[in-house]
């Protein structure tokens, strides 16, 4: 066993309260709200957007979409927006017929053909050129498109849904994202909050992930020790689940034996590469900017805006006048 076990070790505690969900797991009462929500959207065809910070699990949210509608036989379609040259992700989109620019040597179905019938999934949309949103409209308004170099639009039948981590109605207000294409793609927007905004399902993430690569035979886990338990439960995960994923693969890589221990953990969450203070100031600012943008997706409405930051508008005065932004 390990020298540098520290203090009570944590065995898995029996979660009553623990839901899964399309792969999801968690213990909050908001989550469960938005699972019931996301089964009633996903029967609806609506276009979904789906807000949320880095690694909140955007992607599972979509996929559970298609797989809830009528659709979940028919093709999932997905893109990252943000990844691809305006040209490329144009043909990406709508495809290509031979000849329409230099190396296109056949015809090449886009992601809306593939998508036909099924569910469309365009991630990082706010990422998306102006001249492409035009060219998205046309899909969403008259559900055709036209390949690149052709000429004949094509119909198609797909449920759009698509996914960004900033506020698309600051985007609209710097002139980079089209207001109409907002309204069509925003039908139901959908609120996945941070990991720091659910504090109980760090646990249950962690038992969840520790069986997940129990399974894979690396290694066998059973415990934490406090310290370890501790830094990750005070750890504020700007990258989320993703990054509570690879905080437990981490330790499954570098440690062994049964307990995970303090020093088997990525640095950022011994500490050492964020001491409190600058964590303290990251969180503020991290805050202020969360404030910032909700009104500007509230257009400017207190109360509007604590509903989508999940606080009271009282909270909501008391950390404006906080920050200095009244
Ligand atoms: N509630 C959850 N329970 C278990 N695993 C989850 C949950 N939410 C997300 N994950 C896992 O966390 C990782 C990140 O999720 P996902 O890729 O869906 O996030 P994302 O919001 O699309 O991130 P990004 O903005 O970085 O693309 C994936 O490995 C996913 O399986
Ligand atoms: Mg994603």
């Amino acid at each position: 066993m390990s020298s540098n076990i520290k203090g009570k070790i944590y065995h898995r505690p029996r979660l009553d309260d623990l839901t899964v969900f399309h792969g999801m797991v968690t213990r909050s009462q908001t989550m469960r709200t938005f699972f019931r929500m996301l089964q009633r959207v996903a029967r609806a065809d609506a276009t979904v957007l789906i807000r949320g910070e880095t690694g909140t699990g955007k992607e599972l949210v979509a996929r559970a979409l298609h797989q809830l509608s009528p659709r979940a036989e028919r093709p999932f379609a997905a893109l990252n927006c943000a990844t691809l040259t305006s040209e490329l992700l144009a043909s990406e989109l709508f495809g290509h017929v031979r000849g329409a620019f230099t190396g296109a040597v056949r015809d090449r179905q886009g992601l809306f053909a593939q998508g036909d019938g099924g569910t469309v999934f365009l991630d990082e949309v706010a990422e998306i050129d102006l001249e492409i949103q035009a060219r998205l409209l046309r899909v969403l308004q008259e559900r055709t498109f036209v390949p690149l170099g052709g000429t004949q639009p094509r119909s198609v039948d797909v449920r759009v849904v698509s996914a960004t981590h900033t506020s698309l109605r600051l985007h609209v207000e710097r002139r980079r994202f089209r207001e109409d294409l907002m309204y069509r793609i925003r039908v139901v927007p959908l609120f996945l909050p941070p990991l720091r905004e659910r504090p109980e399902d760090i646990e249950a993430l962690i038992w969840h992930f520790i069986d997940e690569l129990n399974s894979r035979g690396l290694r066998e886990v059973d415990g934490l020790d406090s310290q370890t338990m501790e830094a990750m439960k005070g750890y504020l995960w700007p990258g989320n689940i993703r990054e509570l994923l690879n905080a437990v693969e981490h330790a499954f890589a570098i440690g062994e034996g049964p307990i995970i221990t303090l020093d088997e953990l990525p640095p950022e969450l011994r500490g050492e590469e964020l001491p409190e203070s600058a964590s303290d100031r990251s969180e503020r600012e991290l805050e202020r900017v969360r404030i910032v943008e909700a009104l500007a997706e509230a257009g400017g409405k207190k109360g509007r805006a604590a509903e989508v930051l999940g606080m009271s508008r009282s909270t909501l005065w008391r950390k404006m006048r906080e920050h200095g932004l009244i």
